[in-house]
Order: C-alpha cells, then structure tokens, then sequence
C-alpha cells in the first residue's frame, strides 16, 4: 500500500504495472488501494475488473470502457441522459452513440475527460485489473491490436503530458513483454511484484488461527504449520481452503489430496500438447523453482507463454526469470515426473 501511494502522490510519469502469481492477491490489494482513496476528494479512481467482463470485440471494450454505472442508468438529466466512464465521467448519450458508430475516438473522449478533471484540480487514476483479456481485441480497421494502442495512449497520459495515473494489475507478465515488445515501451513502465506471503507472516497467521480466523475448534502445532508452509508456501488462498477443510478432515489427508490434485493438473497440462514440448520444459523445474532465460531455447519460447497463461509458470519481466506459480504445483511438478519415473 505505502509503495503505491507512493505511486500516486507523484506527478503521473509511468505506468504502473502490478503483477505476481496467481492469487498473490493483486486484485485485493486494488481494491484495498480504491476503498482507501475514493474517500479522498483529491483523486477521481476508475477501477475496470476485466475479469467481470465479457470480452470479444471491439464493441465489448466500448462498452466495458463507456458504459452507463448501475445508478445513473437512464437518468435523465434536462434532455441528454448521463453516462459515465468507469463510474466517473459523464458522457452523453449522443458521444456514447458516436463511439459506438466508430465517428468518434475513444482515447480522445478519455483524454477531454482527465484535462476536464485537472482543470478541477482532480487527479484521475485508472485502474485496470487482468489487462491482459484485452490481448486478441484489434481497432475497427483490424491493423492494429487495441492491447497496443492502449498502451502507447497510457504512455501520452502518463510520461508525455502527466495527466492521469495508469495502474494495471495481471498475473500474466508474459503478454506485457510481447506488448513492450511491439511497441517499445518497456522504459515507460515501473513493475511491482506482488508475491505470496512470507514465511514469518504464515507461521504467526497459523499460530493464532483463534485470533485472525475466529476458529475455536482447533488450533495447530508448529508441526503442523510447518506441513502446511512446505506444501502450499505463503498462497493465502490455498491456506483458507487448508483451514476449511480441517473442521472435517485431518491435515495429512488435506495435503495428499492438494498434491494428489496438482499432479493430476500437470499431467493433465502436459498431455493436451501432443509434441511433448510442455514436459521438457517443466522438466526443467524439477529441482528448481526459478529459472532464468537461459535455460532455455527460443523454440521454446510459445510452450512459455502458454505456461504463463495457464498459470502453470509466472514471469517476472524485471528479472526476466520463470518461475513455478506456488508451492503445492511445485509438489505437482515433482510427483508427476517421480511417477514417469516409476512407470
Ligand atoms: N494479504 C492477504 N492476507 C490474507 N489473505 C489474502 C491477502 N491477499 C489476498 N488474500 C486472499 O487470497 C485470495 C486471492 O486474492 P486475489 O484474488 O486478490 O489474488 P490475485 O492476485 O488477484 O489473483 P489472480 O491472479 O487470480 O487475479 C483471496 O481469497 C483473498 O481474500
Ligand atoms: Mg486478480
């Protein structure tokens, strides 16, 4: 949170692109961060969750960019009705229709919108949680990918004439280097990690499951925290999932079943791709959970992305290492191949 309104209290000047493994708990955090600052007149936030978002075309992100807010839909106002952009700007239906019949530019209604939000002395700030479903859209003309022009739009928001900050959350930081890739963009961005708990913080959670979880039931041994830290590591929500389940079943049961199920996905992962690229490259991870560019080879490289997309692996574009998303898949990657090696 400090990092990020340290982000924000600046002049905008960078993208901020907030990434980590699946359910590291970036979209908590955005959402922590909206609650925090909606309450502060100095800032307008616009939060888009691509995830609720249906999205297959052009028209969709129209939509989901410029779509009427529960609340003021239909209202009418004299004689225009109101719509607003993210819940804050206010667009006529007549821009709307516009936007729509591709006669007008939806960055430069965005654009009008933030200068009109300066001018009030209102900083605006966008957020945009899974950027990355927006990767396979393209513009009306069909050249160009709209991932990209909003990028480089972002780029003149931020670095070029400082008018609105740009937060974008995804647990793919894969498709963002083929994005900086195209665009040359990369020196425009600021990353921020956002990983899995620490170990400290798991151990004093687990040692008062009474205090932070209100469970009377049970408590747990060192023994047994230390089970459920070597299985699922610090995933929060794979340790919520461990607490549920221990009002009915015991731990050694639990964490079978947990490494059971993920050798099944690896297996299952492996086998949809008939070349047997995906195996040698989790083969890889067998004694090691990070592994940098070098190890492998550029034919590998689509077997990657897919990895990063199926949240098999994570990317991290600072240092350009690939990691295995979570422990308990690390359980999974061990005991699929112990089992090829059995058979
Ligand atoms: N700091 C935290 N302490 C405890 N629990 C947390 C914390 N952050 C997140 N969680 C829990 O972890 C789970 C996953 O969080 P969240 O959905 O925010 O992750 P994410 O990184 O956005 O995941 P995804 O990669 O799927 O988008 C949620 O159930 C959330 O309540
Ligand atoms: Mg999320």
């Amino acid at each position: 949170m400090a990092e990020l309104r340290g982000y924000l209290r600046g002049e905008p000047n960078s993208i901020l692109f907030l990434h980590g493994p699946k359910s590291s708990g970036k979209t908590t955090l955005m959402y922590r961060l909206f609650k925090q600052i909606i309450q502060e007149n100095a800032y307008e936030i616009n939060f888009l969750n691509l995830r609720k978002v249906f999205l297959t075309s052009y028209d969709d992100f129209i939509d989901a960019f410029f779509k009427s807010t529960e609340q003021n839909k239909g209202i009418k106002t004299g004689t225009r009705r109101q719509y607003s952009l993210f819940g804050m700007f206010k667009l006529d239906a007549f821009t709307e229709r516009m936007l729509h019949q591709k006669k007008e530019d939806p960055f430069l209604v965005m654009e009008r919108e933030f200068q009109r939000l300066q001018k009030k002395d209102i900083q605006p700030v966008i957020i945009i949680d899974e950027f990355h479903k927006l990767d396979g859209l393209y513009m009306p003309d069909k050249q160009k990918r709209l991932m990209v022009e909003l990028m480089n739009f972002f780029v003149a928001m931020t670095k070029e004439s400082h008018l609105c900050h740009v937060i974008i959350a995804s647990s793919d930081a894969f498709f963002i280097e083929q994005v900086y890739v195209d665009s040359k963009l990369r020196k425009t961005s600021r990353f921020m990690k956002l990983d899995y708990l620490e170990k400290e913080d798991v151990f004093t959670w687990l040692g008062d499951v009474g205090k932070y979880n209100k469970v009377k039931e049970y408590t747990l041994d060192q023994g047994q925290i230390e089970l459920i830290w070597d299985t699922v590591g610090g995933s929060a929500w794979e340790i919520y999932s461990i607490l549920e389940q221990l009002f009915q079943r015991s731990l050694t049961e639990i964490v079978d079943k947990i490494k059971r199920e993920k050798v099944a996905m690896i297996a299952d992962w492996c086998f949809r791709d008939p070349t047997g690229g995906r195996v040698k490259v989790l083969e890889l991870f067998r004694e090691t959970d990070v592994l940098g560019i070098r190890a492998f080879v550029p034919e590998q490289l689509n077997t990657l992305g897919q990895a990063v997309k199926d949240n098999i692996l994570y990317y991290d574009p600072l240092d350009g290492v690939y990691g295995v998303q979570g422990k308990s898949l690390e359980w999974g990657i061990k005991g699929y191949f112990d089992v090829e090696n059995a058979a």
